[in-house]
């Protein structure tokens, strides 16, 4: 391991598309998978082609219609699946067959009803037959983060020998701590040599279930995992896998501290998380870090202040960065007299110090009684000899 690229692999289509209100149609799943295509993600995880004819015809399609990212399909390690994913993916310029086993006794015992040397088993099996069918195989040993870690690295270790060439570890259920996820992937590294001699990349794939999915994926990277597993605004099973955005903006925003680079292009990441907004039953929520309505908006009266004195104040990234038109500077209940002196100079209107005060005040009083204070409000508030002394203006921030 030595590279400094870290590669982003996206699950919106697959790990995303699974969860509730997510669901995509074909030509939706197209629509998603041009977008990703245009942000710049390295692999498109287009679905799980066994699941359902649905997926099996998006898979294809994309395939054919998106030729830079590499595509990948999903396959549980059993014959049918792996062979019904490599049909999928025939037509693909670069494919990846990515291939899951559980690897906790939980999920051994509950789900599978499988012993632990048969699990170990089918792993070489499966992967073996992955390979056979494509140069491009991943495995993941699903609850990696909750499995007895001797068991989960020789599952690793079997994969591995059978020629896997990406190993995805999986917090499944959103359990671990960026402490002991990071760990996890050093002592694998430690105990499996032939993953730095051979080249063989570590991959994290982390759920949000407490709020540390994206925490948990930099602590990854940080240990030598250089895929991050990850979707557009954070969608996926229960509380959503990392999400893409977060996980890019972070590794840019503080590059000083990861060092890291990435084929991301940044200022895609609001339009494509506005496609995804578009295409599935909600949206981002107005809090969402990068990609939320309030992430560049402004209410606070001081917060405004320093916005109009230097963005820097209270911005670590310029919105531009990720593609959002302009700052918000949100007049409300908090907002102070500079806010208002400055969108009333947008609008046209230029006040003295008692005019703005005179102003202010009414403004204050209206915003206690209404959420939403629009221009036409401000307008009103103004004496009748401003109104009629309008001029034009243009800035930066509104
Ligand atoms: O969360 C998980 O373990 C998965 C695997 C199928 C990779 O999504
Ligand atoms: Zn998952």
């Amino acid at each position: 391991m030595s590279s400094d690229h870290v590669v982003f692999f996206d699950t919106t289509l697959r790990d995303g598309e699974q969860s509730p209100g997510c669901s995509m149609t074909t030509q939706e799943k197209l629509t998603m998978a041009h977008a990703l295509e245009d942000l710049g993600v390295d692999i498109i995880e287009a679905g799980f082609a066994m699941a359902s004819e649905g997926d099996f015809a998006a898979i294809a399609t994309i395939t054919q219609a998106v030729r830079k990212p590499r595509i990948a399909s999903l396959a549980r390690a059993r014959t049918e699946d792996i062979e019904m994913a490599a049909r999928a993916l025939q037509f693909a310029d670069r494919a990846r067959i990515h291939v899951f086993l559980a690897s906790s006794d939980l999920h051994l015992e509950y789900k599978l009803k499988l012993g632990r040397a048969e699990a170990l088993e089918l792993t070489g099996e499966s992967v073996r037959l992955a390979r056979s069918l494509a140069d491009d195989v991943e495995f993941s040993p699903e609850d990696a983060t909750r499995s007895d870690r001797d068991f989960m690295i020789e599952m690793v270790r079997i994969a591995v020998e059978a020629g896997a060439t990406t190993i995805n570890m999986p917090d499944t259920v959103g359990y671990s701590t960026p402490e002991e996820y990071g760990q996890m992937f050093r002592e694998v590294r430690e105990r499996i040599p032939a993953i730095d001699a051979q080249g063989i990349v570590l991959s994290s794939h982390c759920h949000d279930d407490l709020g540390l999915a994206v925490a948990n994926s930099l602590a990854a990277i940080q240990n030598g995992a250089r895929q991050v597993e990850c979707t557009i605004n954070g969608i996926g099973e229960r509380a959503g896998n990392a999400a893409l955005e977060e996980i890019a903006a972070a590794l840019y925003v503080r590059g000083d501290h990861f060092g890291m680079r990435t084929s991301i292009k940044l200022e895609q990441l609001y339009p494509t998380s506005q496609v995804l907004g578009q295409i599935i039953t909600f949206k981002p929520s107005p809090n969402k870090a990068v990609v939320g309505d309030n992430a560049f908006a402004h209410e606070s009266g001081i917060h405004q202040h320093g916005m109009l004195a230097n963005p820097l104040c209270y911005e670590i990234m310029t919105p531009a960065l990720v593609g959002v038109a302009k700052t918000h500077l949100v007049l409300g209940k908090h907002s102070g007299r500079a806010a208002l002196r400055h969108r009333l100079e947008q609008l046209g209107f230029t006040l003295n110090r008692d005019e703005l005060q005179h102003t202010y005040y009414r403004f204050v009083a209206l915003a206690d009684r209404k959420k939403n204070i629009y221009d036409q409000d401000l307008v009103g508030l103004l004496p009748d000899q401003i109104r009629e002394h309008r001029h034009e203006t243009v800035s930066e921030l509104d």
